[in-house]
């Protein structure tokens, strides 16, 4: 991929597999990505337990261990490490910079996008933002209609409740 492209590569990972040791195969996984010369490494802060459990479950249910990530980022301290997996703030997001050099929201992100309005103020010394909550809630409706005009799924009806539900 490295010779094949010329942005960054990176790679997400989980801290192991099934039963796997995360204290060993996480380092292996990440020797193995830079030296292949991945140019980050996102670990989501979980297990995945790949035998007996559904694909939501397995978001859910092996416990978080934020500590091991930050551990690889101690033995990492030239190799870009960011972290995700049960993040729900910004504030929280903070916190983990003082360990890691990112911070990766999925379903915070995804349920209440709301909270991205404060990126700017939190992270990069920025103004906040001012959102007009109408205007972005039509302008969701435009993009809505074109997409589905285009044969996209329901799936923008989520967005627009969540639009929605920020105002
Ligand atoms: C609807 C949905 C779609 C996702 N799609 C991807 C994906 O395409 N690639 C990926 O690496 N992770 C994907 N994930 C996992 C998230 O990136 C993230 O690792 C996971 O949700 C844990 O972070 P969170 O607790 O902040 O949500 C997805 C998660 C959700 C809820």
């Amino acid at each position: 991929m490295k010779a094949a492209v010329t942005i960054p590569v990176t790679v997400k990972c989980r801290i192991g597999v099934d039963e796997q040791d995360p204290e060993l195969a996480l380092d292996a996984l990440a020797d193995g990505v830079f030296a292949a010369g991945a140019d980050a490494l996102w670990v989501h802060a979980r297990k995945a337990w790949l035998e007996g459990l559904s694909p939501r479950k397995i978001a859910n249910i092996p416990p978080l261990d934020y500590e091991r990530v930050y551990r690889l980022k101690a033995r990492k301290l030239h190799k870009f490490i960011g972290i995700n997996g049960g993040i729900k703030s910004l504030e929280e997001a903070l916190h983990h910079l003082d360990h890691v050099d990112g911070a990766m929201l999925g379903r915070a992100a995804y349920h209440t996008p709301g909270i991205l309005a404060g990126v700017d103020v939190t992270f990069y010394h920025g103004k906040a933002a001012a959102f007009d909550f109408a205007a972005l809630v039509d302008a969701m409706g435009d993009y809505a209609a074109h997409h589905i005009e285009r044969g996209g799924r329901s799936v923008m009806s989520r967005a627009i409740w969540s639009a929605c539900s920020m105002g």
